[in-house]
């Protein structure tokens, strides 16, 4: 069966609970997928070629066995017409991403900052 779960109460009174099992992720990695209509003013990651650099990133973690880095899809993150939209947490890096190579920068980096 599953993690046994517990609660504390947080210093604002709001209740969280924690599971044993609770992924250690030290590195998060969002990436903007979100889709406006063609010619909207605000254009959009997707239209840019986003869940290219989404899908080579989550499996280039995959590949390298970087189990601390969690790449995960995000909705709008409001830098639309700098997209593709990567934001990199918890160094609160911002980056344009278009192409697997300026991925692939992104992920080598992380590596680095880890064996630091
Ligand atoms: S559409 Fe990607 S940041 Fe807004």
């Amino acid at each position: 069966m599953g993690a046994s779960p517990w609660k504390f109460e947080s210093s604002s009174g709001h209740q969280t609970l924690l599971y044993e099992m609770y992924p250690n992720f030290k590195y998060h990695v969002f990436i903007c997928q979100n889709q406006r209509p063609e010619g909207h003013p605000l254009g959009c990651c997707l239209s840019k070629g986003s869940d290219t650099i989404l899908n080579y990133m989550k499996a280039r973690v995959k590949e390298l066995g970087l189990k601390n880095i969690r790449i995960n899809k995000a909705g709008c993150l409001g830098a639309c017409k700098h997209g593709p939209t990567v934001v990199v947490y918890p160094q609160g890096d911002w980056h344009t991403v278009q192409s697997v190579q300026e991925a692939e920068k992104i992920i080598q980096h992380q590596i680095s900052n880890q064996s630091s």
